[in-house]
C-alpha cells in the first residue's frame, strides 16, 4: 500500500496552510484517503476557529474568564489549544479532571462543576488539589464535609431556563428560596463557600435568564457577607451560541451580561470577585466539520415517500446511506435537539450534473430504522463514494457518540491558516506548552484543479476560496486576522 504523502495519523500534528479553504483541504485529504483505500468518515478541525473564538470572547466579555466545559467535546487538540491560550476548564467527573491534569493543567484552573458528585470523584479532586467544587443541596454539603472539608464551594442556583433548547434547571440548581438556608447550613458545618454559579440552559434564546441570575447572585453575595462569608467567585455558566444561525446572538448576550455585571458587580466595589463562565458549544461548535461517505444508495419511486410535501414533481426518490449516524456523531439530534443538514457535497469523480434535484433521505449506517439523519432534502443525484460535508458539528457530537454496530468516526485532521497560527503565537498564555505540545507542519498542496467539483446542496458548484472562517466573529476580527478594536488579552496560565 502506498504511504499517504501529506496526511498523517499523528493526532498531534496541525497542518498549516496559507489560507484555509474547503476545496484544497478536502481534495488533498480525500486523495490521500483514496491512496489508503479508506472511505471512512472523518472530522476536519480548524484550530484557527478556536483561536479566534477565544480572542473574540476576551474582547466581548473582558471581565469573564472562560472555563471550557469539556463535556461538550473533549478532543485533546482542542483542549491543548485552549490550555495554550490560558482558559480554565469545567470538569464534570474524575475522568474529565484526570484528562485535564494529564494535559498539564494547573488544578487551580479547574472547576468541578457537577453539583451531585460521586464520593470517589470528590476524593480524587481532593487528592489532586482541585479545590473548587459546585453544590446545590444539603446532602452534597454533608458528603463534602466528610471527604473534603476544606474545599472551596460554589452554590449553584436555579435559573429560569424555559427559553433554552437543553434545559437543566429541573435537575440542577438550588431553588432560590432554599439558597439562604443552604448557605447557613454550610456556615454551621464550618465549610468554605466562596461564590455562586448558575447555568441558563444550553442553546438559550433569551438573555433575561442571565440578567435575572446575575441579580439573584448579587442578593446572595449580600446575604453571604451578612452571615460571615467573603465571596470571591461568580460563575455565569454556559449557554453561549457557537454559530450564527441562532435566535439570540453571542454579541447580544455579551452586551446584556456586561451591563448587569457593571450594575450589580461594579469593578470599583467588586474587584475582589473573580468572574468566570463555563462555555461549551461556544468554543466547539464551528471548529469541527464532519465528512461522511455515501456508502450505499437506493433509488425508489416517490410513491414510497410517506411525506407528500416532499415528493414535489419528481417520480424518483433517493435514499442515501452514510457512514456516521445517530449512534455516533449525530446523537446530537436526540441529546442536543440538533437538526444537522449537509452543507456541501464533494463528488468522487469528474462527471457532469443534470442540474436536477431529487427528494432524498439520508440514513446512518447502523441496522436500526431510527438511524435517519434527514427525511426530505432536495439534493442533486449522488453516487456511492461521494462525500457529504456537515459543518458546525463540534458541540455535543463525538462526546456522546458510541460505536454501535461497529461504526465510529475515529479520525480528526487538524488545520490552521498561517495567519491564525501567528494569532495563536501572539496571544499564547503558555509559549512553552505550545512548543512542547504541538507539531506544526506545512500542508503542501498545489492549488486544486477543480475536476472533482464541490457542490452546495442545491447542486451549484462552489468556488475554491470557500473559507472555514467562523462567521460569528467576522464583525470584529477581520479575515486577515486583524483585530479591529482594542482587545485586552489576559491569558493567565
Ligand atoms: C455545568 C455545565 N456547565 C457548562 C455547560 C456547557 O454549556 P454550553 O455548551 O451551553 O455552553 C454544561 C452543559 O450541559 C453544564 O452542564
Amino acid at each position: 500500500m502506498k504511504q499517504p504523502q501529506c496526511l498523517t495519523t499523528n493526532r498531534d500534528v496541525v497542518k498549516v496552510l496559507p489560507s484555509l479553504n474547503y476545496m484544497n483541504i478536502l481534495s488533498k485529504t480525500l486523495k490521500e484517503l483514496k491512496q489508503e483505500d479508506s472511505d471512512d468518515s472523518f472530522y476536519i478541525c480548524n484550530i484557527g476557529d478556536i483561536v479566534k473564538k477565544h480572542l473574540y470572547w476576551l474582547q466581548s466579555l473582558p471581565r469573564v474568564k472562560p472555563h471550557y466545559a469539556i463535556k461538550c467535546n473533549p478532543d485533546n487538540m482542542m483542549l491543548k489549544s485552549l490550555i495554550a491560550m490560558g482558559t480554565g476548564f469545567d470538569c464534570a467527573s474524575k475522568a474529565e479532571i484526570r484528562q485535564m491534569l494529564e494535559l498539564g493543567v494547573d488544578p487551580k484552573h479547574i472547576i468541578f462543576a457537577n453539583p451531585c458528585k460521586q464520593a470517589s470523584h470528590i476524593r480524587y479532586a481532593r487528592d489532586n488539589n482541585v479545590s473548587l467544587l459546585v453544590f446545590d443541596n444539603e446532602d452534597e454539603l454533608k458528603k463534602t464535609k466528610k471527604i473534603y472539608p476544606n474545599a472551596k464551594l460554589v452554590l449553584r442556583i436555579q435559573t429560569d431556563d424555559s427559553a433554552a433548547t437543553c434545559q437543566l434547571s429541573m435537575k440542577y440548581g438550588a431553588p432560590l428560596d432554599a439558597c439562604e438556608g443552604l448557605l447557613l447550613s454550610a456556615m454551621n458545618m464550618g465549610l468554605n463557600v466562596v461564590g455562586i454559579s448558575f447555568h441558563v440552559g444550553s442553546g438559550t434564546s433569551d438573555s433575561t435568564a442571565y440578567v435575572e441570575s446575575i441579580r439573584n447572585s448579587r442578593k446572595l453575595f449580600d446575604y453571604a457577607s451578612e452571615i460571615g462569608f467573603k465571596f470571591t467567585l461568580l460563575d455565569i455558566g454556559g449557554g453561549f451560541p457557537g454559530t450564527t444561525d441562532v435566535e439570540l446572538s453571542f454579541d447580544s448576550i455579551a452586551n446584556d451580561i456586561n451591563k448587569e455585571l457593571n450594575d450589580f458587580f461594579p469593578m470599583k466595589s467588586h474587584s475582589h470577585v473573580k468572574i468566570i463562565a463555563e462555555p461549551g458549544r461556544y468554543y466547539a461548535a464551528s471548529a469541527f466539520t464532519l465528512v461522511t461517505n455515501v456508502i450505499a444508495r437506493k433509488i425508489g419511486e416517490t410513491d414510497d415517500v410517506s411525506d407528500k410535501a416532499c415528493k414535489g414533481d419528481s417520480n424518483v426518490a433517493m435514499m442515501y446511506y452514510v457512514n456516521d449516524g445517530v449512534y455516533d456523531s449525530f446523537n446530537c439530534m436526540f441529546y442536543d435537539h440538533a437538526n444537522p443538514k449537509p452543507s456541501l457535497i464533494y463528488l468522487s469523480d469528474k462527471r457532469s450534473q443534470d442540474g436536477q434535484c431529487y427528494p432524498s433521505s439520508i440514513w446512518g449506517p447502523t441496522c436500526d430504522g431510527l438511524d435517519k439523519l434527514n427525511d426530505c432534502l432536495y439534493l442533486p443525484r449522488l453516487n456511492i463514494g461521494d462525500w457529504l460535508v456537515w459543518s458546525n458539528m463540534g458541540a455535543y457530537t463525538v462526546a456522546a457518540g458510541s460505536s454501535f454496530n461497529g461504526f465510529k468516526t475515529k479520525n480528526t485532521y487538524y488545520f490552521i491558516s498561517e495567519l491564525d497560527l501567528s494569532l495563536l503565537k501572539d496571544h499564547v498564555g503558555r509559549p512553552s506548552f505550545l512548543s512542547s505540545s504541538f507539531s506544526f507542519e506545512d500542508f503542501q498542496c498545489d492549488e486544486y484543479q477543480s475536476d472533482n467539483p464541490l457542490l452546495d446542496i442545491n447542486g451549484n458548484k462552489k468556488s475554491q476560496s470557500l473559507s472555514f472562517f467562523a462567521k460569528c466573529i467576522k464583525s470584529k476580527v477581520s479575515p486577515d486576522g486583524e483585530i479591529k478594536s482594542g482587545i485586552a488579552i489576559t491569558a493567565t496560565m
